[in-house]
């Protein structure tokens, strides 16, 4: 039976890579004071076909459930977020910092970069308007990018605004309901031919050349560049480039917005995010108003790019290595020694060790090689010294003898006691 196009199995290998990115996610969301929440992995069709809009609503896994429900397979987390804070908006204090790692299901077309199924982090602050929230955001964004080993010299966070967007179109004259299609047509600009643009534009009495000149221009507006000093602040004022050619395709943006690209501009979209001050609003009619933002990182181009920067590469090995590794592989000389071997084993995992053995009768050399596969830092045989054990430090080939309390303490370093001044 073949996989579902877009859909992969994550063999223990692809699982271990995929749980580094996890982990790296959480560990950076977490230094920023984010805390983890999540929701369900069905939610009503409906609550896409109004808070999503754009090309994602024509990209839903959706179906009619047995209570005759039409239900869709998450492919985004804002409208649910949205949805989770108006409901109980009250019990938590402002600014929220939440973050989550869901995995999610959009019916593309499978490409480099994209597939069917993606996990992707979301950070979002919610209940703060300043730009010190946008830079906040955009500081843990390149954080979780660097915590990869990823550099300036291998992405960039290009920053934009739909309000610098919203005041281009009013000054022609545009109106504000007809804002969202100018985006969709802003948002394919650079992709299309002029022609094709210009025909699309004609009925607001634009031209592809006002749109590609107001695109191209770099002056960051007053929107933008407190969040630029800010950044710069923290001395990360270089992954930062402005440019209007961002606008988001999800029809919830209100101002600033951003997507992470690849300098060497082989990937699709690393993350992508923005302003929703809105949203609740609209959510709850009108019950909650509070400004919002957030971002989404998927971890298919992730993977890639990490795939292709040498020094994101060796961190992730490094990480593999030490995932994998045991730290004793327990060896049974003799059959008869097996129970004494267990109760062994069974000492070392109570101490928290990473601990294997045979499970079945092997030959002694058998087992070393085992212990060398796994990755084992140190072998430990029981066998004819027995109580006492032979250890071996597979690394340096040093060998020893040990009884088991003495080959648990050296092991398991002793915890340093924390002493508190003045308790
Ligand atoms: P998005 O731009 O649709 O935004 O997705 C964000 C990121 O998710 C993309 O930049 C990409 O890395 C990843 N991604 C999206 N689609 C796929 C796919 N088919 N396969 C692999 N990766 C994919 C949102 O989803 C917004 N809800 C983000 C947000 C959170 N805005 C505010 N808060």
């Amino acid at each position: 039976m073949q996989l579902l196009p877009g859909f992969r199995d994550f063999f223990p290998d692809d699982c271990a890579r995929r749980n580094y990115i996890l982990e790296t996610w959480r560990t950076v969301a977490r230094r920023y004071g984010f805390v983890e929440y999540d929701g369900p992995v069905l939610e009503p069709m409906a609550l896409y076909e109004k808070k999503s809009g754009g090309e994602l609503v024509g990209q839903l896994f959706d179906f009619t459930d047995k209570g005759d429900r039409h239900v869709a397979m998450r492919p985004e987390m804002t409208p649910t977020l949205a949805r989770m804070v108006a409901a109980r908006e009250r019990d938590f204090k402002k600014p929220l910092k939440w973050f989550c790692v869901p995995q999610f299901f959009r019916y593309e077309k499978q490409q480099r970069g994209r597939l069917r199924e993606f996990y992707q982090l979301n950070c979002d602050i919610i209940g703060e308007a300043s730009p010190a929230a946008d830079a906040e955001l955009i500081a843990v964004l390149i954080d979780l990018l660097r915590a990869c080993a990823l550099g300036e010299r291998d992405f960039v966070v290009r920053l934009s605004s739909r309000t610098a967007w919203q005041e281009f179109f009013a000054q022609v004259g545009g109106r504000p309901e007809d804002e969202y299609e100018f985006f969709q047509i802003v948002d394919k600009a650079e992709r299309l031919p002029p022609e094709k643009t210009d025909a699309a534009l004609a009925k607001f009495g634009l031209t592809a050349q006002q749109v590609l000149a107001f695109m191209h221009s770099k002056a960051a507006t007053a929107e933008l560049a407190p969040i630029l000093a800010d950044l710069t602040a923290r001395g990360l004022g270089g992954f930062v480039e402005i440019d209007y050619a961002i606008v988001r395709g999800l029809a919830y943006y209100t101002g600033v917005v951003f997507e992470v690209f690849d300098r060497g501009k082989n990937e699709r979209a690393l993350a992508g995010g923005g302003r929703y001050d809105k949203l609740l609003s609209l959510m709850s009619d009108g019950q909650t108003d509070l400004p919002a933002l957030g971002f989404g990182m998927g971890d298919v181009v992730l993977a890639n790019l990490i795939h292709d920067v040498p020094a994101a590469q060796a961190q992730l090995h490094a990480w593999l290595a030490r995932e994998r590794a045991v730290d004793v592989y327990v060896v049974i000389a003799h059959e008869t020694r097996r129970p004494e071997a267990l109760a062994l084993v069974q000492r070392l995992r109570d101490a928290g060790l990473r601990a294997d053995f045979p499970l079945a009768t092997a030959k002694l050399g058998k087992q070393f090689q085992t212990a060398e596969h796994l990755g084992a830092r140190h072998a430990v045989l029981v066998g004819d010294e027995w109580p006492q054990v032979k250890v071996k430090t597979l690394a340096t080939r040093a060998e020893r003898l040990a009884s088991p309390d003495e080959l648990l303490s050296l092991l398991t370093p002793p915890k340093i006691p924390v002493i508190l001044s003045g308790a």
